[in-house]
């Protein structure tokens, strides 16, 4: 059967692809936001997942204004990756597999969770980014991946508290397929920032911070905030922290944290690290 092995956070900021791809990792104003990662590394190293699903919003590359699902899944074999306009150098494609997310979304919708189905997807840097902080560029991927949108982008989103029961619809999913697979959930995306708007700029170190002990310990405390109530704390795209409770959701009840690293400013964003195993594998 198909196992969830652990979760992890991350943010998705553009610049951390130009980062990478200029050689900047370890240049003064990245080093720490890039070292925060080692323990995911190492942890990844050993347990060699078969298979991510990323939890990231599209940025308005695959789906713009005028056609919005509120979730939708990638059920495609590949997945290509362009850039909407931060300058990016597009990476080689993403490896997926179209049957285990058949699976996933046919148990998602009978668990009353309507997803888009998409056998064509293109990926911006709210995938990319996270996979190339997690396991460094390739020209070939070490694992499958598998993306999952989650709507951040135009109102209506879908609640805290709604993105908390697809995490649980999707832990159920994934353990229900009979095939032996190793998989990790990413959340990516937060912690507060905004970008546009006369409040552009604000970070929340507290909220964030709170945010991060409420993933791992209370994800109640999180889920039962209201959109509007994130937004006033973490900014207008803060709001993409929702997706953490997805991955927080696919794990059980009690989770153990085995590292968290935050660190703000970054871009403009408040960012956070966390690596989650169930209590009780
Ligand atoms: C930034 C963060 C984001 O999540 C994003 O999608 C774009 C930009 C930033 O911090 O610059
Ligand atoms: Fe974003």
């Amino acid at each position: 059967m198909a196992k969830i092995i652990g979760g992890v956070t991350t943010s998705h900021i553009p610049a951390v692809g130009n980062a990478i791809s200029d050689g900047l990792t370890q240049d003064p104003y990245w080093k720490r936001f890039f070292d925060g990662y080692g323990p995911v590394h190492d942890w990844l190293a050993e347990k060699k997942p078969d298979l991510i699903i990323v939890v990231y919003n599209d940025h308005g590359l695959n789906f713009f204004l005028d056609k919005v699902p509120t979730f939708a899944i990638g059920c495609a074999d590949k997945y290509d990756n362009a850039d909407e306009g931060w300058g990016l150098k597009p990476t080689a494609p993403f490896d997926g597999d179209a049957e285990f997310s058949w699976h996933v979304a046919e148990s998602l919708i009978n668990q009353e969770f309507d997803m888009c189905t998409c056998q064509e997807m293109l990926v911006d840097h709210g995938f990319v980014n996270p996979m190339r902080v997690l396991f460094g560029d390739h020209e070939i991927w070490p694992v499958k991946a598998i993306p999952l949108a989650v709507n951040t982008v135009q109102h209506p989103l879908p609640s805290a508290q709604r993105c908390y029961k697809l995490g649980q619809a999707l832990k159920t999913a994934i353990e229900s397929y009979p095939q032996d697979m190793n998989v990790v959930i990413a959340g990516t995306g937060g912690l507060s920032h905004q970008l546009q708007g006369e409040r552009a700029g604000i970070i929340n170190v507290d909220y964030d911070l709170a945010c991060i002990e409420s993933i791992i310990n209370d994800p109640d405390w999180f889920a039962n905030q209201s959109t509007q109530e994130i937004i006033e704390q973490a900014g207008t795209e803060g709001i993409e922290t929702i997706m953490w409770l997805v991955m927080r959701g696919a794990l059980g009840e009690k989770v153990n944290c085995l590292h968290k690293h935050y660190h703000a400013p970054i871009s403009n964003t408040g960012a956070g690290v966390l690596l989650l195993e169930n209590a009780d594998l």
